[in-house]
């Protein structure tokens, strides 16, 4: 197989994909014909890519996976190609480069303006004879109808089976485990309705700011840059139906009715379900950290961007009719956190009643990172001779990495690559989900639009915004953390 990474000289080339293909050829899963084709502007040989790209690498490698010899080995599956994206000259070159009857897959890691350029030139230059296939990263769009746009453009060279839209927290351990631990485990599944569950919480939290990455952020802001994809696709996993089966379009089927079941947030609910912060100086792990218009690369004083977004949102169908999903994500929070919490109803008569120091459902925290693992808040009774009927809250604790074999959690871009190489769609995103995605996100931007909300600061090392707090609080709830 030839593998075309476009972008090979950027960020996610040198922070995810190249340390993801070497972990998975260190573990023998890279399939020994698969040939690396690095795709980039500069005019440098691929001695120079290499030793450029192994530096930058490293630091994504862990010691106990890294060895010069290792690293000779995977460096030789390498070709370097200097190509400009937007011109159609060296396309002609790839074309005398790729067989017909070998499978490509080409991963545009690129901004997304260059993915109908790209698709045009492969398509004008013969590149797509034979089993080839189209990885594209996000943002696909920036609403419906650029998201459509780009759809439309790439679908006229690859047929939606040969397409893989990333949405990389797909390809993160702890998020396929929640299937199996959904439709693996019957206990759980006949207790993940309204009937059980009192609300569900999906948190995304990050201490990081935006990295010198204003030029991009500042023109999508948190609603886009991570509510439209990644909680969505947490979302969907949380509510869906168990699909017939484990293939693409059987999941795909069900994660696009949760979408189209979510009460819109629109300008008559907007004030009340939603919440937009942007983050203030502050302080971090002890360190002053600036506020997001004071960040090096902020060229305007005045930005309206949202760094911060909190959502009560409805899913309105059978199993979770009256459910509130408090969904919330953040730049410049206390730390890395993203986790899913079920907190479910009261018991409905409690004969333990007045036994109990303290009065905590039960409750199912899946914790995505770090620390993957579940846990299980159960009532259980103390031991005391004293006390006869005291109760405390235990946690059943399911640590994943604790209870592997690995002594490492693969990062999701290792499983991706490898699912695509292996046809495996089940993990990435198929196109009408992402619209319809993108049309509940534009419904609720066209509300923030005109009913023009106040943007509510909060001091960078904080949970948010006190407005983020109230969502939830005013309904008798809090956060978990
Ligand atoms: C990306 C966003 O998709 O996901 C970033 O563009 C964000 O802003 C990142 O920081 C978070 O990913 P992870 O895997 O670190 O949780």
């Amino acid at each position: 197989m030839d593998l075309l990474i476009f972008g090979a000289r950027g960020d996610l080339s040198a922070r995810k994909l190249f340390p993801a293909l070497y972990h998975l050829d260190n573990c023998e899963l890279l399939p020994a014909d698969v040939r690396i084709h690095a795709l980039a502007r500069e005019d440098i040989t691929l001695e120079t890519f290499l030793e450029d790209i192994k530096v930058r690498v490293r630091k994504y490698v862990d010691d106990s996976r890294w060895s010069e010899q290792q690293w000779a080995n995977y460096a030789s599956r390498f070709v370097y190609h200097r190509i400009d994206f937007g011109t159609a000259d060296g396309f002609t070159e790839l074309s005398g480069v790729l067989a017909p009857d070998r499978p490509a897959m080409f991963y545009l890691a690129t901004p997304p303006s260059l993915f109908g350029p790209i698709c045009e030139h492969l398509g004008a230059t013969g590149c797509l004879i034979g089993d080839r296939r189209l990885l594209l990263e996000k943002p696909i769009g920036h609403d419906l109808e650029s998201c459509r746009a780009v759809n439309d453009t790439v679908g006229e060279y690859f047929s939606e089976d040969s397409i893989y839209r990333v949405d990389h927290y797909l390809g993160k351990e702890t998020v396929q485990n929640l299937l199996v631990m959904r439709f693996g485990n019957r206990f759980i599944n006949t207790q993940w309705d309204q009937s059980c569950v009192d609300h569900v919480q999906i948190t995304v939290a990050e201490p990081i700011g935006i990295e010198g990455r204003w030029n991009y952020y500042d023109g999508v802001g948190q609603l886009r840059d991570m509510v439209q994809n990644h909680l969505m696709q947490l979302l969907c996993l949380v509510a869906m139906e168990p699909p017939n089966s484990m293939t693409a379009e059987g999941i795909r089927d069900e994660k696009v009715k949760i979408v189209r079941a979510l009460r819109p947030i629109d300008e008559n609910n907007v004030r009340d379900h939603a919440v937009r912060g942007q983050y203030a100086a502050g302080w971090l792990r002890g360190e002053s950290v600036p506020g997001y218009l004071e960040e090096e690369d902020c060229p305007a004083q005045d930005s309206q961007t949202e760094t911060y977004v909190a959502l009560k949102a409805f899913i309105d169908n059978w199993r979770w009719a009256g459910v509130p999903f408090y969904l919330r994500t953040g730049k410049r929070m206390p730390e890395k956190l993203t986790e899913i919490v079920i907190t479910y109803k009261a018991l409905p008569h409690n004969i333990f009643a007045g036994a109990s120091r303290e009065d905590v459902p039960n409750r199912l925290v899946i914790r995505l990172q770090p620390n993957e693992g579940i846990e299980m808040q159960m009532v259980s009774k103390q031991h005391s001779l004293r006390n006869k009927m005291g109760l405390v809250t235990k946690n059943l604790n399911l640590d994943f990495l604790g209870s592997s074999e690995l002594d490492r959690i693969p990062d999701a871009y290792e499983r991706l690559l490898l699912d695509a190489i292996n046809a495996d769609q089940s993990l990435f995103v198929g196109r009408e989900e992402i619209e319809e995605s993108w049309r509940w996100c534009d419904e609720l931007i066209d509300a923030w639009q005109t009913r023009a909300p106040t943007l509510q600061p909060y001091q960078a090392g904080s949970w948010g915004p006190t407005k983020g707090e109230l969502l939830i609080e005013k309904d008798g709830r809090s956060w978990h953390v």
